[in-house]
């Protein structure tokens, strides 16, 4: 037999941007442990339908973590309490019956509230616009395949690849960082010599477009590091410093 269990949710309810918010309370009975923490959500929301009630807004897409679209803050953790785990993968055997659970959108001045836990989290698709990507022509499959990659360098820069974008690491760092974010993508291109052309132009326009759009900067607290659901190390982040160094003396990008 299913088991089940009941929770005290405690969840920030906000009607529009500029609508003052507050948590509202609701009881989840009869929860399934085998489900995950957004269909957990779906079965609040089909209850409060039920009963003609406004349902939780809240991002979603694929489900398996790796859309980075969801993403809240489960009791003052960001995708809650389970490391290396997305919310969409985060399951319910993780909590106890009876639980009281706090849950807030992420909270950042980069990222305003939409709708009670959306969020605006296209200022990291302005940031990757400014840089993060490769425009130069690498030919077809082969002929990339013939540039030869050292296995650990090709290894740091799948890692850093895995980034889902999906703003926790902003959410969790003290000074709204989005000093992870870009350092997964600076280095993942820099390690890669079909990055190497236009690394320069990239770190300076990436982190000219993070500073103008109002993230702070690290100051290693390495939050973002714990609470990245895919374990992106900050050793991105001495990367990103690198290039950045690096570009701004011996390049004459802008
Ligand atoms: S570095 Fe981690 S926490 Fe930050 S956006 Fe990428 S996957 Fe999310
Ligand atoms: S819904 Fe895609 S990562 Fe969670």
């Amino acid at each position: 037999m299913t088991q089940t269990i009941g929770l005290t949710l405690k969840i920030w309810r906000q009607k529009l941007p500029d609508a003052k918010g507050s948590f509202e309370t609701y009881d989840a009975a009869d929860i399934s442990v085998d489900m995950s923490f957004l269909e957990m959500l779906d079965v609040v929301n089909e209850r409060l339908t039920l009963d003609g009630r406004d349902p939780i807004a809240f991002d979603h897409d694929c489900r398996e973590g790796i859309c980075g679209a969801c993403g809240s803050v489960v009791n003052g953790r960001p995708h809650g309490h389970v490391a290396a785990t997305t919310l969409c993968q985060l399951h319910m055997r993780h909590f106890k019956d009876g639980q009281t659970i706090v849950i807030e959108p992420w909270r950042s001045k980069a990222f305003p509230v939409i709708k009670d836990l959306v969020v605006d989290r296209s200022p990291l698709d302005k940031i990757i616009q400014a840089g993060g990507y490769i425009s130069v022509t690498t030919g077809g499959a082969q002929e990339a395949n013939t540039i030869p990659v050292p296995i650990e360098q090709n290894k740091k820069a799948m890692d850093a690849a895995t980034c889902i974008g999906c703003g926790a690491c902003v959410a969790a760092c003290p000074n709204s960082s989005a000093m992870l974010f870009i350092g997964a993508s600076v280095s993942h291109l820099a390690l890669l010599p079909q990055g190497k052309p236009e690394a320069a132009r990239r770190v300076l326009s990436m982190v000219r477009q993070m500073d103008e759009l109002g993230f702070g900067n690290c100051s290693n607290e390495t939050e973002c590091q714990a609470e990245c659901p895919k374990e992106i190390s900050i050793t991105n982040i001495a990367c990103l410093n690198r290039e950045f160094i690096r570009a701004g003396l011996f390049s004459t990008e802008e």
